[in-house]
């Protein structure tokens, strides 16, 4: 199984320490444009490999789209991060470019490859890879809803002062401040509706600091974070490499379902070797599904930009 990472800044090299670390990748290919920065960090993560126990073997490349040849899985995480104050379809000016042209090249490589994209604003640029490269829809996914909805079981667990194995949660829609919709009506406690021990306006709370999840730690750290990220890419990559048909929320272009087309947007599927093996359709309240026509205008209007 060979994956290849594109983009080694901290989101990058952080998705392969990830996958490197739970060693089901036989090697990674870490990309990126700065002269012997891809190769640094593959170094770097390579001498961890005693120390962890992996087996995976990571190298880095300088633009050099040959090494990535024959890769079962590319992740495209290259562009720039927002800064504080920033929205996610700021970036698009300079991202759209640059994801335009690392998908292609990929392509060029890997004709057969399953496309994970990270670089923001995700959704978009989910939709522009698919406009670019013209795969069949299972086999380019946006990454987004896995990490959101890590960081809505994060403040859950918070909020019920409980073990993060304890929670289970999912965020749908658009992977933007306003997008995201954290499903609280279906998160669970050991199987038990949060909303059993958590009051209305506790359960608004976690809604809403799910929803500025990224803008939170850009502030703190100056740049976007990492570590989420990774580690949400890295599972997801691991369902479609080992063929677990997990399911989680992925931005997914759709064709009626949800009552939308032809766009990307987050909705809970099935992940397995053919990438997505299947859209879930989840039995949406009114509420909600007002929630999700909102989030997807919101996302029509940011794919407008790409025009
Ligand atoms: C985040 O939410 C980078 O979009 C990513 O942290």
């Amino acid at each position: 199984m060979k994956i290849t990472v594109v983009g080694a800044g901290a989101v990058g090299a952080s998705c392969a320490e990830y996958i490197a670390i739970k060693n089901f990748a036989s090697e990674v290919v870490l990309l990126d444009i700065k002269e012997g920065f891809a190769e640094g960090k593959a170094m770097d993560l390579m001498q961890t490999a005693t120390l962890n126990g992996f087996d995976t073997k990571i190298t880095g490349v300088t633009n050099d789209y040959s090494a990535t040849k024959g890769s079962d899985i590319c992740v495209i995480t290259s562009g720039i991060p927002r800064k504080p104050g920033m929205t996610r379809e700021e970036l698009i000016g300079i991202n759209a470019g640059i994801v335009k042209n690392v998908a292609g090249a990929l392509i060029e490589e890997s004709p057969e490859t399953i496309l994970v994209v990270v670089s923001n604003p995700m959704d978009t640029m989910t939709y522009l890879a698919h406009k670019v490269t013209g795969l069949p829809k299972n086999r380019i996914i946006g990454m987004g809803g896995a990490l959101d909805s890590a960081r809505f079981k994060y403040r859950l667990a918070e909020a019920l002062d409980a073990p993060s194995s304890d929670i289970d949660g999912m965020v749908i829609g658009g992977h933007s401040d306003t997008g995201m919709i954290p499903l609280t009506r279906l998160a669970t406690r050991s199987s038990v509706p949060v909303s059993e021990f958590l009051s209305g306006e506790r359960l608004d709370q976690v809604r809403e600091a799910t929803k500025v999840g990224g803008a939170t730690l850009t502030k703190l750290l100056g740049t976007s974070a990492w570590y989420a990220p990774g580690a949400a890419v890295s599972s997801l990559v691991q369902s479609i490499a080992c063929d677990q048909k997990k399911m989680m929320p992925c931005s997914a272009l759709l064709e009626g379902e949800y009552g939308l087309t032809d766009l990307c947007i987050g909705v809970p599927v099935i992940l397995g070797r053919n990438g997505i093996e299947r859209i879930v359709a989840l039995d949406l309240n009114e509420d909600e599904q007002t929630h999700l026509k909102n989030s997807a205008e919101g996302v029509r209007k940011t794919n407008a930009l790409l025009g």
